[in-house]
């Protein structure tokens, strides 16, 4: 048989074609009916969702999926393109709606294209009508030394999003609870690192005085909006080895001059807060590159604190490493009461266009939150 005859080809081609013959089919659109955890999630247009270190906003009957946009190859962890958004109204199918935050051409831009933006979260001001993303920034070949909160507003959700500005946070301004000793104390700048005495100075806050001039460092972040509509704006800070978390202004469009430190030398990042019967919980990672480790969960009756550590929330086989995933957030789910969903990265730092989702229920046992492993499952889980 002559290999280009016209059923040939197509038996050949067939195989080939693969995703692309579904790409854009109206039928399409209603692809999923539950959540597979780590695996290939595509968009409306048969394309793994890029939308990583995320966060949601729901508005009406919408949620909006805001992330990085991570490209193919070496690079591909840099903003080559934006920040990406992603919409849908049952969380399971979503449409891509576009680089809402576009990287600048411009060299003089602080988000020119080669920088890093990375866990980009979006809330709604109220009273101002604007939307508000707050994402880390870091400046274009420093590597991760900038560290620095980013700031755009758009008047439509689906951007686009004007960017404003970056800093370093409550410059100038002391954490709640320092004390005169603590405000005046001179650190001895030459202790070793991981050593006790040097413990110890981080946790009596040597590096916040370091910083307290220039403004303290912004790494890994969310934004959480509390039910009185106050925000706050939750960061890696201190070389990542303490958080800050910070009330924003009414408008959330800087920061106030109150901020807490949490966890002083406990090494977190990827925060993600919630709440639930009175109480705010807060999942953290540990600190180890693109690498998973244990999550870890942390309890509140203020989310400026105290802020007690409770243990790691995942059970099961894969809990050591957060089920090969990082915290980015945690989604209440509209309409379903002490419904959560916990939504982490699964890193693929050598092709991070590549890089996986994994969305699991929170389960409030024994009125502790706890996440265990699912190969598949659905929002009627919490119906059970
Ligand atoms: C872990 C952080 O959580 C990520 O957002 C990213 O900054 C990587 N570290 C970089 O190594």
């Amino acid at each position: 048989m002559q290999t280009n005859h016209p059923i040939v080809l197509l038996l050949i081609m067939l195989p080939l074609m693969g995703t692309s013959c579904f790409r854009g089919g109206e039928n399409e659109y209603k692809r999923y009916n539950h959540f597979q955890p780590g695996k290939v999630w595509l968009d409306n247009d048969s394309i793994h969702i890029n939308a990583h270190g995320g966060g949601i906003l729901v508005r009406g009957d919408t949620y909006y999926w805001f992330g990085e946009h991570k490209t193919a190859g070496r690079h591909g962890n840099r903003a080559l393109v934006g920040i990406g958004c992603y919409s849908s109204k049952d969380l399971y199918n979503w449409t891509n709606e576009g680089i809402v935050l576009a990287v600048s051409q411009d060299t003089a831009s602080e988000i020119i294209q080669g920088c890093l933006m990375e866990r980009p979260k979006v809330v709604f001001n109220e009273s101002t009508g604007k939307y508000v993303m707050w994402f880390h920034l870091e400046l274009k070949g420093q590597e991760y030394t900038a560290a620095r909160t980013g700031l755009a507003v758009s008047d439509h959700v689906t951007g686009p999003y004007t960017y404003i500005r970056s800093f370093r946070p409550n410059a100038g301004t002391w954490p709640m609870g320092f004390t005169e000793a603590q405000k005046n104390r001179i650190d001895n700048t030459s202790l070793e690192w991981w050593t006790e005495p040097w413990e110890l100075a981080v946790v009596d806050g040597s590096l916040a005085r370091r910083d307290f001039n220039a403004g303290q460092m912004s790494r890994d972040m969310t934004v959480y909006v509390d039910d009185d509509g106050k925000a706050y704006h939750v960061h890696a800070s201190e070389e990542n080895l303490t958080l800050h978390i910070s009330l924003l202004t009414e408008d959330y469009l800087d920061f106030e001059e109150t901020w807490t430190r949490v966890l002083p030398a406990g090494h977190n990042e990827a925060p993600a807060i919630f709440k639930t019967d009175g109480k705010y919980y807060m999942i953290t990672s540990g600190c180890t590159g693109w690498a998973p480790n244990a999550a870890r969960l942390s309890v509140a009756d203020q989310l400026l604190g105290p802020w007690e550590y409770l243990g790691n929330p995942c059970v099961g086989e894969g809990a050591d490493l957060t089920f090969d995933s990082q915290s980015t957030f945690v989604l209440p789910v509209p309409g379903k009461k002490d419904t959560f969903i916990f939504m982490a990265d699964r890193w693929k730092p050598t092709n991070p266009i590549n890089g996986r989702y994994v969305w699991l229920p929170i389960r409030l046992e024994t009125g502790q939150p706890v996440i265990a492993w699912h190969d598949a499952w659905d929002l009627s889980i919490f119906d059970q």
